[in-house]
């Protein structure tokens, strides 16, 4: 059976693309936040998985807000980005695994979520930085599986619905036929608001207890509301909820999860940053 490892999380900022484009890292602005992967990169080269599962949100590049799947899968052997008009280069496409999409998908349907499969699918910043900033290296050394869970177009799916969803992919990883390794990754959040009255708006206690849960008590964000969750992390730090499918994924383990590493930065852009791995020990 297949191994599922730990979880990963990181914030998207579109930003990000451009600084690593133009090698600005080690600049002060930016140091703070990527100073929070090499701890991380250095336990991705013990571990070596073969394939993540990306929980992200699609901003408009493959679903726009004429169809809005509620939860999409990709199905494809490739999925390649284009020019969302962020300055963000295009990237090579990155490799999918077929045989683990198609495992969660149907492991899904049956527990009840009726995703969207993709077997044609771009994917925009929230997942092609994510993969790029835990896996630098050119060809990427990854296959992925992107699920897409719609933080964009109302109505929402609740956060406990968005726990137990990750929950059932952990299921699919744990009983696939396979002697790969995998690990999932949350993109997205944390607090930030762009647009509005409240443009700008962070919340640094609230982020700080959301991560603190992550480690000791992974369900307490289910409690919130869609717009309990906004008025707590801001419209856009709905995003979280990429954090909760993660997390739910590897309760599904059924194993202890250890922080491996955490990194909080305010801001980049008009966003709260997190980094984070979370490791299931004995996996
Ligand atoms: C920003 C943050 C996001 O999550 C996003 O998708 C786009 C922009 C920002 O802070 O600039
Ligand atoms: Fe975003």
């Amino acid at each position: 059976m297949a191994r599922l490892i730990g979880g990963l999380g990181t914030s998207h900022i579109p930003a990000i693309g451009g600084a690593i484009h133009k090698g600005l890292q080690q600049q002060p602005y930016w140091k703070p936040f990527f100073d929070g992967f090499p701890p991380i990169r250095d336990w991705l080269a013990t571990q070596r998985p073969d394939v993540v599962v990306v929980f992200y949100n699609d901003h408009g590049l493959n679903f726009f807000l004429d169809k809005m799947p509620t939860f999409a899968v990709g199905a494809a052997p490739l999925y390649a980005n284009a020019d969302e008009g962020w300055g963000i280069p295009t990237l090579a496409p990155l490799p999918g695994d077929l045989d683990l999409s198609w495992q969660i998908i149907e492991t899904l349907v049956e527990r009840e979520f009726d995703v969207t499969s993709c077997q044609e699918m771009l994917v925009d910043h929230a997942c092609t930085l994510p993969v790029k900033l835990f896996w630098p290296e050119d060809p990427c050394p990854v296959r992925i599986v992107p699920v897409c869970i719609n933080t964009v177009q109302f109505p929402l799916p609740k956060a406990r619905r968005v726990y137990a969803m990750g929950q059932a992919v952990g299921e699919a990883v744990r009983s696939w036929d396979s002697d790969q390794t995998v690990a999932v990754l949350a993109s997205g959040g944390l607090s930030h608001q762009l647009d509005g009255e409240r443009a700008g708006f962070i919340n640094k206690a609230f982020d700080l207890r959301f991560l603190d849960s992550l480690e000791a008590d992974p369900e307490w964000a289910t409690q919130f509301s869609i717009p309990e969750i906004i008025e707590h992390a801001g419209t856009q730090g709905v995003e979280l909820l990429q954090w909760l499918a993660m997390r739910g994924a590897l309760a599904a383990t059924g194993l202890p999860v250890r922080r491996l590493h955490r990194n909080y930065h305010i801001p980049i852009s008009n966003t709260a940053t997190a980094v984070m791995a979370l490791e299931a020990t004995g996996a």
